[in-house]
């Protein structure tokens, strides 16, 4: 298993889940973050004057999927959250040791 951790645009959340469910993966963990890149933030306009957001609204989504589907989930995420500007976002790639599906007991990707 693989978790993908997803960081976006928060405009972009509708598109990339739109995108997602349209390939069947629905299970995923959403969380309202702030964060920063390389550029070290974004600059604001305010009333003519700029200011440094030093750190910057994103969503993060989390998903844990079986080892064949990470490629594909990471691509659909990569096209869906892409618009060509700074900012876009990053997806991280992890391994996953066990899962267990509380309701079942289920273990494993039976657990996903
Ligand atoms: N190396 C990193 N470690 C942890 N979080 C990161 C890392 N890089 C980016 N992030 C997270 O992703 C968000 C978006 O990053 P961003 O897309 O600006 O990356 P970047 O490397 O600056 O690329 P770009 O030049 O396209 O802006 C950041 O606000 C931060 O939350
Ligand atoms: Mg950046």
């Amino acid at each position: 298993m693989k978790k993908i951790e997803a960081i976006i645009r928060p405009e972009k959340l509708n598109e990339v889940k739109a995108a997602l469910e349209r390939e069947n993966h629905f299970s995923m963990s959403v969380m309202e973050i702030r964060g920063r890149g390389k550029q070290k933030g974004a600059m604001l306009t305010w009333r003519g004057t700029e200011y440094l957001m030093e750190m910057v609204p994103k969503v993060k989504i989390e998903m844990v999927v079986r080892d064949e589907s990470a490629e594909k989930v990471v691509e659909i995420i990569r096209r869906s959250a892409y618009t060509g500007k700074i900012g876009d976002g990053k997806v991280f790639v992890l391994p996953i040791e066990e899962a267990v599906r509380v309701r079942t007991g289920e273990r494993g990707e039976d657990a996903l």
